[in-house]
């Protein structure tokens, strides 16, 4: 079954998206874009029951007051996912929608623990999303990397050994994360899981101080040898954190509209995005888990453009920013980051955000 895209694909795959620049997302869970509609046909597929009457019961639920109330939720509703065709339509589905948005190259985390722990065979959901990840590149021209997404709440141990799975498949993984609950969850177990990933050529990036303090982040960096931070936004708390981020320009990959979701921060409105620009934090935006918060990367775009006046040249450095902390190899960033400095210099006045 090839899912029907929530939003039309672009009528040419590298059609420009003029309004928006091309960009990559980084910070994106695969689990995170399942729609409700693509939910149900999967439950319905695979004789799975939903605790929910329809599509839009199971979207009515989406009232998050943190992080836990959100996982919870996504976790259950994950278990829809069976086979490599449910991980492949998933990912084909997302990477339409992406694309229609102007995205030119994602990276998907993938929590493999939760579907291993239910049964599936991680060969199943490697072989699932690594199908959609090429056939999203035949049809679309959007290039994808899978990334291994350890889960903070499970054993360090448990992260290893699903890293020795992985290594002993040969799974086309670029990298590993670590994501799920942030408080009262240390890193530190995930540093031999980490390092042996470093010693097998796989790259890094962690979340932290999402909910969590501005240590969190320290943590990432020194224990695990993070290269990337997912979040980081509570890292402004820490003026000397914020000093290693900017010296360091380690990339930040902020979720705007996932944080108010969340209520990590109350409102758009307050959201230390501004903040962290002018802190000179190497920030670029992404959507989190897209479905459950109502917005994918460019819709996060729209809204903190119009909420903060951002100017054509500020969407563009985070856009070229997006490309340069991807994992892609340099000449890829460069061709990427070419792009985006001709959508900054293809400005007409019509799509400069009004203040
Ligand atoms: N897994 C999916 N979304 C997440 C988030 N926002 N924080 C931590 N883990 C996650
Ligand atoms: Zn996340």
């Amino acid at each position: 079954m090839t899912p029907t895209p929530s939003t039309p694909a672009p009528s040419h795959p590298l059609a420009a998206t003029p309004q928006r620049p091309p960009r990559a997302e980084l910070h994106l869970h695969l689990e995170g874009t399942l729609e409700p509609d693509l939910a149900f046909a999967l439950a319905e597929r695979n004789g799975v029951d939903l605790p929910f009457a329809d599509p839009a019961a199971l979207r009515a639920a989406y009232d998050f007051t943190d992080l836990q109330s959100f996982l919870d939720l996504y976790h259950a509703t994950s278990q829809v996912l069976r086979t490599a065709e449910d991980f492949a339509d998933l990912t084909v589905a997302y990477l339409r929608r992406a694309a229609a948005g102007g995205v030119r190259h994602a990276e998907l985390m993938v929590d493999l623990q939760t579907h291993v722990a239910r049964g599936v065979p991680l060969a199943e959901v490697v072989a699932g999303v690594t199908q959609g990840l090429a056939d999203g590149e035949a049809e679309l021209g959007v290039s994808g990397l899978l990334i291994a997404a350890f889960l903070r709440h499970r054993p360090g141990s448990e992260a290893e050994a699903l890293l020795d799975d992985l290594l002993a498949l040969d799974a086309p993984v670029a990298g590993v994360g670590l994501a799920s609950t942030e408080v009262g969850f240390s890193a530190a177990p995930f540093a031999p899981a980490f390092a042996k990933a470093a010693a097998h050529g796989l790259r890094r990036t962690a979340h932290a101080a999402e909910e969590g303090p501005a240590w969190h982040v320290t943590e990432v960096l020194d224990v695990l040898g993070a290269e990337r931070v997912d979040h980081g936004i509570r890292s402004l708390e820490d003026p000397d954190v914020v000093a290693r981020l900017v010296r360091d320009q380690v990339p930040l990959t902020v979720c705007p509209v996932s944080n108010v979701r969340l209520r990590a921060v109350p409102s758009l409105a307050e959201h230390p995005l501004p903040a962290m620009l002018e802190a000179g934090l190497n920030v670029s935006l992404n959507s989190d888990d897209p479905s459950y918060f109502g917005g994918y990367v460019d819709e996060v775009d729209d809204a903190v453009t119009a909420q903060f006046h951002l100017t054509r040249d500020q969407r563009a450095d985070l856009a070229a920013a997006s490309f340069r902390g991807s994992f892609l190899p340099a000449d890829a960033v460069a061709r990427h980051v070419a792009g985006v400095e001709e959508w900054r210099r293809s400005s007409s006045e019509s799509q400069q955000p009004r203040d």
